[in-house]
């Protein structure tokens, strides 16, 4: 009875954790779903040599449960050894070729599917013409990312645009320490170095969608919030909005009053860091469309209450160690709100992810992902040492940990 009970805990133990694993990967953010070129060759790899280890495992197990019962101690014969093999050759033969065949099976796809996605040569038409390839600058930064389309003199952070079914070229680096670049659903990661040296990947997304990318390298405290988005839009809409993101000089005067005095105090306190504008020699995050942008920071709730916030306290709970917090700025809350006023009506182009119609991201159900987070009206502690309690995305994080 006792070993009965122990063998359906651990089953019991197993189906639990086949459940909580289950509820892994949302499709916007899922190796396993893959919706880009790398992607799905990664996928294929997966597969192939998931398979392969089942067969091996499959037959070892089938083997050994033979054996253990064919040859075990009889209880009329205690004494009986079976028959003792030692050097048979056609045997020792066997069981060298075929690993040998398998490992095969899984080196020459391995091998090509690394050469491939190594590959950044310009893509050639049917002709055999070398078609202009669009090559993005990225450099990563803590805790953040930031786009430069070369020769378009556009330039963006944290969500990168690009056309669906065109291969988008990534020339990428640091500014600071090692990250690493991931969109789980359209192709590998990639690591960007500080030390001057290059890295390159490219990105085809077959779907339009928003696509969510993390940073993959131990980068700092915020490093498991470094989150980006790909926003992947028809070949027509991305044109658009790169005329669009053109215009875009930063002189722009803003509709509303309080926008405009937003305008100018952002130019007094934040331009010496931040561009509205393709300026390519600002240390921050550029700022040019951030009305559109779906999360704040990557990863807090887009909305101007977050915003002030995160302004007022230059991010220090809701990203700790992020660079702004070395800036010098003073502002009042009421200045504070002036300058979110100014940045949220930032949206030069009718692109946004919204265009991007066939959006995973949209279809599924991210309350899971990012619950409503409870209002405790007045109990705002502001000055918790650690930031733990009071960190509202720490905490939504850990909801988020606890949900799945
Ligand atoms: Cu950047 Cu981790």
């Amino acid at each position: 009875m006792k070993g009965w009970m122990s063998k359906f805990k651990a089953v019991f133990a197993l189906v639990v954790l086949a459940l909580v694993l289950s509820g892994c990967g949302e499709p916007f953010l899922s190796a396993l779903q893959p919706k880009g070129e790398g992607a799905e060759m990664i996928y294929d790899l997966m597969i192939l040599s998931i398979v392969i280890m089942l067969f091996v495992f499959v037959v070892v197990i089938v083997i050994y449960t033979f054996v253990i019962i064919k040859y075990r101690q009889k209880k009329q014969d205690p004494d009986f050894i079976p028959k003792q093999t030692e050097g048979n050759h056609a045997l020792e033969t066997l069981w060298t070729v075929i690993p040998i065949i398998l490992l095969l099976i899984l080196a020459v796809p391995t091998v090509q599917y690394t050469f491939a996605l190594a590959d950044t040569s310009p893509e050639v038409n049917e002709e055999g013409e070398e078609q202009d390839s669009l090559w993005v600058n990225v450099t990563g930064a803590q805790y953040w990312w930031h786009f430069e389309y070369d020769g378009l003199e556009v330039s963006t952070s944290q969500e990168l645009y690009i056309p669906t079914d065109r291969r988008v070229y990534l020339s990428m680096s640091s500014q600071d320490v090692i990250h690493s670049f991931w969109v789980p659903s359209i192709n590998g990661k990639m690591d960007v170095n500080p030390t001057g040296n290059t890295n390159e990947m490219t990105l085809l997304a077959q779907e339009e969608g928003v696509y969510w990318g993390k940073c993959a390298e131990l980068c700092g405290p915020s490093h498991s919030i470094m989150d980006f988005k790909v926003v992947a839009v028809s070949p027509g809409e991305f044109e658009e909005w790169v005329q669009d993101m053109q215009q875009v000089t930063g002189e722009e005067t803003p509709e509303s009053a309080t926008a405009q005095e937003g305008q100018e105090l952002f130019a007094d306190n934040c331009m010496s860091c931040h561009a509205i504008g393709a300026d390519p020699n600002k240390i921050g995050p550029n700022l040019t469309n951030f009305g559109d942008r779906t999360k704040l920071a990557g990863v807090v709730d887009y909305n101007k209450e977050n915003l002030v916030e995160w302004i007022q306290t230059k991010g220090e709970e809701m990203k700790p160690g992020n660079h702004m917090m070395d800036a010098g700025y003073e502002l009042e809350d009421e200045e504070a709100e002036k300058i979110a006023e100014y940045l949220m009506g930032l949206s030069p182009s009718d692109i946004t992810t919204e265009n991007a119609e066939d959006s995973v991201y949209k279809d599924s159900d991210l309350s899971s992902l990012f619950p409503e987070e409870e209002e405790e009206e007045g109990e705002q502690s502001e000055d918790e040492e650690d930031g733990e309690e009071s960190d509202e995305e720490g905490s939504s994080e850990d909801e988020e940990n606890d949900e799945e």
